[in-house]
């Protein structure tokens, strides 16, 4: 009864409270809004808190989970009642109500209380997908076609799917699962259902295969139904035989599970019963080769009811694919952009040169009059040649062609299903007129995701390369991270995202698709603890490297540090545990890991048509780098120890991190030169970002890096792909940030600037991209941004987080400002809200606009005047409401609660 009174008393101050301007928005079960679909047995609640006032912390929080909407909204959670929990938590709460079941639908709300008032969320849902094996009745079913082909490059069509069914009454809820595999396009009664494209998400099918899932209530009507599957090959039939691994032929699993209004339940599963045909417009398609569809074979209706399927083949039962079944719970790929062309040129009679003016990765869409029988050829490159036309050699194998055969009937739009292409340029052949730019538009595809970061400087180089950064790496997403989207190769190559991972978290949500990529990484382990290089692996590496697999464990660190989610350190730790003690007990000797299979990647060469530096003075010992990167590894698994409750293994990771480190600087330190192995770069820097330099010559050698980087390097990228994830932080760090301005600024070889000079709109495969041998010079690679968009944000910008925060809990806003910067302005948005940094340098002025999002506190480091504090600006810095901590260095240091603010301070 007290409790009842008590949580009465909670709601009704709740709304008054609510008028006091707190909002609590974005409520998420597993950070997803809403979702259908869900396969764990503990989903977690999110929300956030939106002021503006300031000083906004949560004091208490109160979830009700109901499982009827009208329960909810008398605030019954019949399902789970938190009860009021005193906390500042506001992610990742677990649910811990009674089990929850399989398809069912619960709706739940939060009450938060802050010490500025308290207010109700709206109510949100979730439903929960098929989670037992026995839920599933639907059988996988499929068919071979005589012409298919897997020899040379794969010419495999599109299989269509189609079932007639009646709801024999009015339909309540309707709901479908579905797994087509490569790719799927799902309709009933001729309406696509969903906006996802190349769905489901890319797994090694021998260890997991995702279904989706959707809501198809409105779609689904009383009498006459029809259902039609259109499968793609995608990565499940190989795109090319013996060298990319082949899972099988295209196959169906989909289960359409109706509620009528009395009660009664209908499912409709794919079964033998199901018709399918290869002949219908879309035929072969290939990630690598294109598509080629052919509107002569259209079939009007065939995915409604009644349609004549007389001439189509009956669909037969096939097997499973070996892998588990699973709802996925990363967002698909979808059309997130459009690019408009800029212009189109007649190279020669009849061959017209389109370019996009932008590097973009998707597909064209277009709006064509033709005759019927002609032919449309589309063929992508990201640049062209001297005399105009389109260069090609850098995609190697891939023949990047869309075909379009015209049915010769009006306006005809197209645009195609199973690939995607790497591109600027297109030419285009079998237009009987020069083709108006008007009737084509560029759609660019990837992984649905918030675009979760902005940032501009004052200066026009480094915002070119900004650009370049946010168009590669979203053009790299593709329900993995791949090297590349053009040529035959595009893959998720696990060295390229080291840190590079932690970069991108700042511009886009990737959250959802690294958590699945680390899942990706552990299916294709070995028994031996030993991972690929390559995941999921349509090309399996397994080299035992270590600077490669690395990625694994910093992607889980970024998901924590970036996004407060431990789920994924705690997932895979046993899993890391098993890779760690491989490398110790079978790579190692003596503490130095004895493999190394990459070296420092990408060095820049000393001359121009080089892919790899042959300059031994430029190379680096492949055993300082893995055993560097192993010493690193150890401190994040005691880190990672901790928070996932294995506290007893902290001290094992520290004490094998203390023995690496000192038989490194036995095998590498030369105390008399005071630098590390041959002295590179990257030799020097790992030793220095990673801690393992004793404390007396870490000066010394910091200074043979600026040395070797403003000497032979002349103030350019002095690194390759493993050096450059630490040279902008390393430098800036020690108190060069200047020096990493300047590299960051050139517009001379080697740098990304040079890039950008030379015509890229993302970022090269090499350094020099333009000059190198096309074997391996992608346009748009993402792995030489070392540490370049994670220095932007959280150094130049200054959005950072004290040591020990998770997910911007208590934010460290510190910029800096170095010569030649006048501002820099940006945006972050944290699971806890937006985050915002604008500062100035005006005139004798540091001005600064800065948001701190409700329920964090931030640490300020105000940039002041030769290290001094004046008496004005410590004023106009406390009349804020800044409480004044300490002095450190060229900055005073300041706390902040919540809020938006602004501060003026002579500089
Ligand atoms: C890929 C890279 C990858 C490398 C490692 C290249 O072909 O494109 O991104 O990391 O191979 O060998």
């Amino acid at each position: 009864m007290k409790l009842k009174l008590c949580l009465l008393a909670f709601f009704s101050m709740a709304v008054q409270m609510t008028m006091a301007g707190i909002k609590v928005t974005g409520p998420k079960v597993e950070m997803l809004t809403n979702p259908v679909g869900i396969d764990c047995e503990t989903p977690r609640f999110s929300w956030e808190i939106v002021s503006s006032q300031k000083n906004v912390m949560q004091t208490a929080y109160h979830i009700l989970v109901a499982s009827s909407e009208a329960l909810l909204k008398k605030n019954v959670g019949d399902v789970w009642d938190s009860g009021v929990k005193t906390s500042e938590v506001s992610n990742y709460i677990d649910f811990a109500g009674a089990n929850l079941a399989s398809q069912k639908r619960y709706f739940w709300k939060v009450q938060v209380k802050t010490n500025r008032g308290m207010a109700w969320s709206a109510s949100a849902f979730w439903e929960m997908g098929l989670l037992n094996p026995s839920d599933w009745t639907a059988q996988w079913i499929g068919r071979n076609n005589p012409s298919d082909q897997l020899k040379d490059h794969t010419k495999v069509r599109a299989r269509y799917l189609r079932k007639d069914f009646s709801a024999t009454g009015a339909v309540k809820k309707a709901t479908l699962y579905i797994c087509g595999l490569g790719l799927y396009e799902a309709y009933i009664n001729g309406q696509r259902i969903g906006k996802q494209e190349l769905a489901p998400g890319p797994t090694d099918y021998n260890f997991s295969v995702k279904y989706n899932t959707f809501d198809v209530t409105s779609q689904v009507k009383q009498g006459h139904n029809a259902i039609g599957v259109i499968l793609g090959n995608g990565r499940f039939t190989t795109m090319r035989e013996g060298n990319i691994l082949h899972f099988g032929m295209p196959q169906l699993l989909a289960q359409l599970e109706i509620t009528l209004a009395n009660g009664q339940k209908q499912v409709i599963t794919s079964d033998p019963t199901w018709k399918i045909t290869a002949d219908g417009p879309i035929g072969n398609n290939n990630e690598y080769d294109g598509e080629a569809y052919d509107a002569r074979k259209e079939m009007p209706g065939w995915n409604e009811n009644g349609f004549n399927d007389a001439a189509w083949q009956q669909a037969e039962p096939v097997a499973a694919p070996k892998g588990k079944l699973s709802a996925q719970m990363n967002p698909n790929i979808t059309i997130m952009d459009q690019v408009k062309p800029v212009s189109i040129k007649e190279l020669k009679p009849g061959v017209y040169v389109m370019d996009m003016g932008q590097n973009m990765v998707g597909w064209l869409r277009l709006k064509v009059k033709g005759t019927k029988g002609d032919e449309l050829k589309l063929h992508f490159a990201e640049t062209l040649q001297k005399d105009g036309s389109l260069y090609t050699a850098n995609l190697r194998s891939a023949e990047t062609t869309d075909t379009y055969i015209f049915k010769g009937e009006g306006t005809e739009i197209w645009e195609p299903s199973f690939t995607y292409h790497g591109f600027r340029y297109v030419e285009m052949t079998g237009f009987k007129t020069k083709p108006s730019l008007e009737d084509i538009e560029g759609e660019v595809l990837y992984d649905e995701m918030a675009t979760t970061g902005d940032l501009e400087t004052s200066n026009v180089v480094f915002n070119q390369v900004y650009k370049n950064s946010f168009w590669g790496i979203r053009g790299n997403y593709r329900g993995m991270p791949t090297d590349c989207p053009q040529r035959d190769e595009r893959m998720g190559w696990l060295g390229d995202r080291g840190v590079g991972c932690l970069g991108e978290s700042y511009i886009f949500n990737n959250h959802l698709l690294y958590a699945k990529w680390l899942d990706d990484i552990e299916d294709d382990q070995k028994a031996d603890g030993e991972i690929s290089d390559v995941s999921p692996i349509y090309w399996s590496v397994y080299a035992d490297d270590v600077t490669w697999p690395a990625a694994w464990f910093t992607g889980a660190n970024m998901i924590y540090d970036q996004f407060g989610d431990k789920g994924p350190i705690i997932k895979h730790y046993a899993a890391m545990t098993r890779w760690m003690n491989h490398i110790k007990n079978d790579i190692s000797k003596d503490y130095i890991v004895q493999k190394d299979q990459y070296g420092d990647w990408c060095m820049p060469p000393e001359s121009p048509e080089l892919i790899h530096s042959k300059d031994p003075a430029r190379i680096t010992d492949g055993k300082l780098l893995s055993t560097s990167f192993y010493y690193m590894l150890c401190g994040l698994m005691s880190k990672f120890a901790a928070l996932s409750g294995h506290t007893n293994d902290v001290g094992m990771w520290n004490d094998l991190a203390a023995k690496t480190k000192e038989a490194f600087n036995q095998n590498f330190f030369h105390a008399d030169a005071q630098c590390y192995s041959n002295n590179t770069v990257t030799a020097n820097i790992l030793p220095l970002r990673f801690g393992m330099v004793p404390e007396q010559y870490r000066a010394a050698v910091f200074q043979n890096i600026v040395e070797k980087t403003t000497g032979e390097f002349k103030s350019h990228v002095s690194a390759g792909l493993i050096g450059v994830q630490q040279l902008m932080r390393g430098l800036t760090d020690n108190g060069r940030g200047d020096l990493a301005w300047t590299i960051v600024t050139n517009k001379t070889y080697p740098s990304w600037g040079y890039m950008a000079d030379h015509g890229a709109t993302t970022i090269w495969e090499l350094w020099n991209g333009d000059t190198a041998d096309p074997s391996m010079n992608s346009g748009n690679h993402v792995m030489l941004l070392g540490d370049l968009v994670v220095w932007a944000y959280s150094y130049l910008g200054g959005i950072a987080q004290t040591e020990g925060s998770a997910g911007f809990k208590q934010i460290k806003l510190k910029p800096w400002p170095v010569d030649g910067l006048d501002f820099v302005k940006t945006k972050y948005r944290s699971i806890y809200g937006q985050i915002e940094s604008h500062w100035q340098k005006q005139t004798g002025k540091f001005l600064w606009d800065f948001v701190i999002p409700c329920n964090t506190t931030a640490q300020v480091y105000i940039p002041v005047k030769n290290g001094q504090l004046d008496d004005a600006s410590r004023s106009s810095v406390e009349k804020q409401n800044g409480k004044f901590q300490k002095m450190d260095g060229d900055y005073a240091v300041f706390t902040f609660a919540s809020g938006r603010y602004h501060v003026a301070v002579n500089y």
